[in-house]
């Protein structure tokens, strides 16, 4: 048996999943916030770690992603970096650190990177991001992009509904697409697309698309962690598989142990000094 370019690797760079892109071996990729976590996805064999600002609705419980800080992304970034040995750890730059100037936007990336020790930043837009794209690049620091529905733009859009259905979204969609990689980005996200419309910006660029929503004709697939393995309960939507059902194991195992506190089973005498 071939082993794959990722089981081969010591650490999956982005080098790595270029390779694996031209090969046509599928990436791998979830979000993760915490170093336990990161820890288990890493012994698992994830192939990419997000980072995701998505921390501010799963971990932090707000509505949408705009309220995380800078300071607060470093803080789950630096705790996953400790969790892994293997897997490519990337960090979203959070809403207002990046779209005023592409001078912010890198001052917020050589903090990401410096503080936590991350391997690359992702950041949301096309052409109005370029220019910081380049600069950040400039520095040294990989960059991902993000197309399609880019949820730090809610309040412009107004709905987490599909993006990109009509013709003229698509095509300025597949023009973001060629200049992210002309820019020297190492792949691009593409959340809640039609998947005709990712299959085809992935036969057009040469680096690797991720989707999230977006069919399977992509280079590799995105989830959130919280998502898939059913702590959140309230988010369903139709691109979600959800591959376990951990709400109910969670209060379960709490409902267990509340009714042992009460009824003086725990702890025992085994369970005492
Ligand atoms: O923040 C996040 O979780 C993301 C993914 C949905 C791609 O950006």
């Amino acid at each position: 048996m071939t082993t794959s370019i990722a089981e081969s690797a010591g650490k999956i760079t982005t080098h790595v999943l270029q390779r694996m892109k031209e090969n046509k071996e599928k990436i791998a990729m979830l979000t993760t916030y915490d170093y336990s976590m990161a820890k288990l996805l890493d012994m698992a064999g994830i192939d990419v770690m997000l980072v995701g600002d998505s921390a501010a609705n799963v971990m932090a419980g707000h509505k949408t992603t705009l309220p995380i800080t800078l300071d607060q992304m470093i803080y789950h970034a630096t705790s996953v970096v400790r969790g892994v040995e293997k897997a490519l750890v990337v960090v979203d730059l959070p809403f207002g650190t990046y779209q005023g100037n592409s001078k912010e936007a890198l001052h917020s990336a050589i903090r990401i990177m410096k503080e936590s020790g991350a391997d690359a930043v992702k950041l949301e837009g096309g052409k109005e991001v370029a220019e910081s794209v380049e600069r950040i690049l400039s520095a040294g620091i990989p960059v991902l992009g993000h197309l399609g529905l880019t949820p730090q733009s809610i309040n412009k859009f107004g709905t987490y509904a599909v993006r990109a259905t009509e013709k003229d979204e698509a095509n300025q969609l597949i023009k973001d697409a060629l200049l992210l990689e002309q820019c020297g980005c190492f792949g691009i996200v593409l959340e809640k697309i039609p998947a005709n419309l990712a299959a085809q910006v992935t036969d057009k660029i040469k680096i690797p698309t991720i989707g999230i929503g977006a069919g399977s004709d992509v280079d590799g697939q995105v989830l959130v962690l919280h998502d898939m393995l059913g702590i959140t309960q309230q988010f369903s939507p139709r691109f979600l598989r959800r591959y376990h059902d951990l709400s109910l194991e969670i209060t379960s195992a709490v409902k267990r142990y509340i009714g042992d506190v009460k009824s003086l089973d725990f702890p025992n005498e085994k369970e005492q000094y």
